[in-house]
């Protein structure tokens, strides 16, 4: 679908998001006609660069972050030709008369503002578009997680945003969010009327999400040792996933109604108790650093890893434990959702045919697609003997080339930013609501210093992250590459 005419405004510009994500995503946009011809892109950030530098640098940047022989030097040459450069002071008055003389204020020009900056500098920038006169009425802002690490500092956030642009203007990223994936859990469970009956504490025995990574905190170990597990990942991230599976359905697949329906599912979780969260901190091991190593501490007690059984207080989901658990440096890297089922109330079955139950995985990455596990009959004469089997819908291998060029998170979310849709970002209420979850959790580890459980890097986390499972009765399911 074509969008119409816009100027965004990348803060940041010449920044590692800017150039890995932002400017990626635009160019393949780009390159599949979505960009309107008198459309600008304009980095704005500190350094003294020519617009011909700036292209340089992006063009670099495209080289080094999409694949060789993804796309042509013509193609290429074009986009940069709508790209722009303004030397700002983000907290001063340079650059911003330069600004305004590039960004259209008009009603046939769609402004878009993107905030790759620290969160610090949210409120100079909102003041000085407005002050200045650039943003117009209809302009959008688009921010970055972390917004805040605590209630107390996305208030301010939120209110610092607020006193110069209204909520509808304001796009919180949460990139989990335009993960192809996510969206199709939202097709499946309200487009089918297979699950949706099932659907609830009379048939979900419980429901895992594992968001798995092979990575350390390598150079991110100055932001990544203040935020932990909790407040990198499980606070936005698996919070945003939780929702869209326990949420009841919408009435209209609309920005509100659904983000409505999300955030009553954060204000009804349970506290979670003590003993029902598990922290892991990576060890040292002869293919690479130790968490300590990495962020040069010796003595930190932010967790690398983090497992935890949520409860879910409403009628839908009454005694459902979810279980969620995210790491650095694990076995593999994978992403996936697991919905799985109680057991049929009677078996006819010998004893010996032995426990079956059906699980719905929904693979975020890689290979993104959605497995239904069901029972049948072994093949052959050995009498009535069952097996589970996957019905598999790797959507690589369902859709063919269609899957192929589906875009990524980034290119998505900045387009839904172009067209006015938020039902992929995050409101202002939900991202209070789940620091308001997170605050006494994080509060109280501080309090009693807790030091998190050393796991071997390469592993699925310190061995209690199990233990959470097995005094149950239940395991984890395997984390497959
Ligand atoms: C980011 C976190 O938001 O998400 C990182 O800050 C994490 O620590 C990343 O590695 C994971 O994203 P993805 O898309 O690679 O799963």
């Amino acid at each position: 679908i074509p969008v119409d005419d816009f100027d965004l405004v990348i803060f940041g510009g010449t920044g590692d998001l800017a150039r890995r994500k932002i400017l990626p995503g635009l160019f393949r946009r780009f390159c599949s006609g979505q960009m309107p011809a008198q459309s600008r892109i304009i980095g704005a950030a500190r350094s003294e660069l020519s617009d011909a530098a700036f292209r340089r640098d992006i063009k670099a940047a495209l080289e080094e972050f999409l694949p060789k022989d993804s796309f042509s030097a013509k193609e290429v040459k074009a986009f940069l030709d709508q790209l722009h450069y303004v030397r700002i002071d983000a907290t001063g008055t340079e650059g911003w008369g330069a600004l305004k003389k590039l960004v259209r204020n008009d009603k046939d020009t769609i402004q878009a503002f993107y905030f790759s900056v620290a969160p610090s500098l949210f409120g100079d920038l909102a003041e000085r578009l407005h002050t200045n006169k650039i943003a117009g009425p209809g302009a959008r802002i688009v921010v970055e997680k972390p917004f805040g690490r605590d209630l107390g500092s996305a208030k301010k956030l939120n209110s610092t945003l607020r006193d110069h642009f209204d909520e509808s203007q304001i796009y919180r990223i949460d990139h989990y969010l335009g993960k192809e994936t996510v969206q199709n859990l939202m097709a499946v469970r309200f487009g089918n009327m297979l699950f949706e009956p099932l659907w609830n504490a009379q048939y979900v025995d419980h429901v895992q999400i594992t968001v798995a990574e092979t990575v350390g905190v390598g150079g991110r170990g100055a932001y990544y040792d203040k935020s932990g597990a909790m407040r990198d990942m499980v606070q936005n991230h698996l919070m945003q996933l939780l929702c869209l599976i326990a949420m009841e359905p919408p009435s209209h697949f609309d920005p509100d109604a659904v983000r409505d329906e999300k955030l009553k599912v954060i204000r009804a979780l349970d506290p979670p108790k003590r003993d029902d969260i598990v922290r892991g901190q990576y060890e040292s091991a002869t293919d690479g650093k130790g968490y300590l190593e990495e962020v040069e501490s010796n003595d930190s007690i932010t967790e690398s890893f983090i497992a935890m059984k949520l409860a879910i207080s409403n009628w839908r989901w009454a005694g459902v434990p979810f279980y969620l658990r995210t790491g650095k440096r694990m076995k593999a890297r994978t992403s996936e959702i697991s919905i799985v089922f109680k057991e049929t109330p009677h078996s006819i079955f010998d004893k010996d045919s032995g426990r079956h139950r059906n699980i719905l995985s929904i693979r975020l990455q890689p290979n993104e697609g959605i497995t239904l596990g069901v029972t049948i009959k072994e093949p052959g004469p050995g009498g009535m003997r069952l097996v589970d089997v996957p019905l598999d819908m790797t959507f690589a291998d369902a859709l063919g080339p269609e899957a192929e060029g589906v875009p990524d998170a980034y290119e998505r979310l900045i387009m839904d930013v172009i067209r006015g849709n938020q039902t992929l970002f995050m409101r202002g209420d939900e991202v209070e609501a789940a620091w308001s979850w997170t605050d006494p959790i994080i509060e109280d580890w501080t309090r009693r210093g807790e030091r998190p459980k050393p796991y071997d890097v390469g592993t699925t986390g310190p061995e209690d992250a199990a233990v959470l499972m097995h005094r149950e009765g239940r395991r984890w399911l395997d984390i497959k590459a």
